[in-house]
């Protein structure tokens, strides 16, 4: 009997795209990939280093794993991958000797070796950094991508060198690196012949992207998305994550000029603070950033801006974070993420003796939601009584639904017959509640696209 094997990701996009990538290299070892931990044969946790909560989660699912069962009745193996792998290694197999092997981000392409020598009851490790990384993996494989439905994520870029001072991905995934045009453009092809219509491209600084053009030199994120442009059936380009100071021209043009490339941008700031910043080791002022912004508006007046904040770094003061406060309403967001400071282990400002006490870092965090959710659903409202087009992707819970993403990447939810799957159909938006917006396709329009 064949044998199966589940993956969980926890943490970022990147992990749910290695996800697809280890899968591949599973079918090629003769596993089939299947959707539940239950009866399991090979169970693999994807796992996040980026705040301690994340990584704890990793500790109490290994616990719940720990009686797990294949079909056959043998002890399930569990292999723990992703940046906890990375960051911890063998500390792993000693807090948890239930654990088989351990795999880092840049290792995916020795998973079969790792699980031959864990089957035989060795605990392997395997954590170098290994800028190589895609050149080793197996080829994506089409079925795989057939399962995954009319978005997908392309990793273009991994790692990162800018050393946030309270970031461990620098340490996780090792440094920038990013691929080549060439590999880019023909898994982009492949997904596309697949019948993907949007490819959100994926990195840690994605619009740091510097990839070899195949002509002796580096081709830009700009450039990039230029090519994916010519790719007929791709209706719909995206990117994530950004950094303020790789924002390029070239790319503050294309979401001018680029019809594919939607209005959306996650470019997170983290604080409105300079003296805060520079702790961060950002390298860019509040102001900088607010200047890039105006820039990036007056090219693309209707872009639904995204970004990040951290709270309680230490040493912030009330006056930090009401700087904080002021930038988000002179910015105004779409939607945004918000975290309180989390000391990550090896990073410069874990050691730090101005640790915010943890009441003051909830409180502030909690101001700072409330007025980012404020600004989430103004911007939804803000599209009630308008037509956008959106691109159909799956059924919704009622049978009767269907949902789909407006261009700047709010679920949708229309009748069954606004189209099919993989269409682009223009909704008429009638309501927005939650994060969502509901809309009907106005009488006698057909599909856009
Ligand atoms: N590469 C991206 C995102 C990295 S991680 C970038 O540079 O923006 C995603 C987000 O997690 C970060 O933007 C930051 O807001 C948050 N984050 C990272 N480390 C953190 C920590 N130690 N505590 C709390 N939040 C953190
Ligand atoms: Fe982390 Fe900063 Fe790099 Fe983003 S830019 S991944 S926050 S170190
Ligand atoms: Fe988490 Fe690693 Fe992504 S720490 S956020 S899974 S890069």
């Amino acid at each position: 009997m064949e044998k199966r094997a589940f993956i969980k990701s926890y943490g970022c996009q990147m992990n749910v795209y290695d996800a697809t990538r280890m899968a591949d290299q599973l079918r090629a070892a003769g596993y089939a990939v299947v959707e539940e931990a239950e009866g399991a044969d090979l169970v693999l946790l994807n796992t996040c280093h980026i705040r301690e909560k994340a990584a704890e989660k990793v500790y109490s699912e290994l616990g719940r794993l720990k009686g797990a069962v294949g079909a056959s009745g043998a002890p399930t193996m569990i292999g723990v991958a992703g940046c906890v792998a990375q960051a911890e290694g063998e500390e792993i197999i000693r807090r948890q000797p239930r654990v088989d092997f351990v795999v880092g981000p840049q290792a995916y392409h020795h998973l079969p070796d790792l699980i031959a020598k864990a089957g035989a009851g060795a605990k392997p490790v395997a954590t170098e950094l290994d800028e190589d990384k895609f050149e080793h993996l197996a080829k994506p494989q089409r079925r795989a991508v057939t399962a995954r439905g009319v978005t997908a994520f392309l990793t273009v870029q991994e790692g990162c060198d800018k050393f946030c001072a309270f970031c461990v991905v620098p340490y996780t995934r090792g440094a920038e690196v990013s691929r080549p045009v060439a590999d880019v453009m023909d898994e982009a092809a492949q997904l596309v012949d697949a019948g993907v219509r949007e490819i959100t491209l994926l990195g840690q600084n994605v619009n740091a992207y510097h990839g070899a053009d195949g002509r002796g030199g580096t081709a830009s994120l700009a450039d990039l998305v230029g090519r994916l442009s010519q790719l007929g059936g791709l209706a719909r380009i995206r990117f994530t994550t950004s950094h303020p100071n790789d924002m390029g021209e070239d790319l503050i043009a294309a979401h001018r000029d680029e019809p594919k490339l939607m209005p959306y941008l996650h470019l997170p700031v983290q604080a409105g603070s300079d003296r805060i910043l520079k702790a961060m080791n950002r390298k860019h002022t509040a102001e900088a950033y607010v200047e890039l912004i105006g820039r990036i508006r007056a090219a693309r007046p209707d872009l639904a801006l995204s970004g990040d904040f951290i709270v309680g770094f230490p040493g912030e003061r009330d006056e930090d974070f009401e700087a904080t406060m002021t930038l988000v309403r002179d910015v105004t967001y779409a939607s945004a993420y918000s975290f309180k400071y989390s000391p990550r282990p090896g990073t410069p400002a874990a050691g730090r003796e101005d640790q915010v006490p943890a009441d003051v870092a909830s409180e502030r965090l909690q101001r700072l939601q409330a007025l980012l959710t404020a600004q989430q659903k103004a911007f939804n409202q803000s599209i009630v009584g308008r037509t956008v087009p959106v691109l159909i992707e799956k059924p919704g819970r009622r049978s009767d639904q269907l949902v789909g993403r407006s261009p700047y990447l709010q679920p949708v939810h229309v009748a069954a017959s606004a189209g099919g799957i993989g269409e682009i159909v223009d909704v008429s938006i009638t309501s927005a509640e939650g994060n969502s917006l509901f809309g009907e396709v106005p009488a006698g329009r057909s599909a856009a696209a």
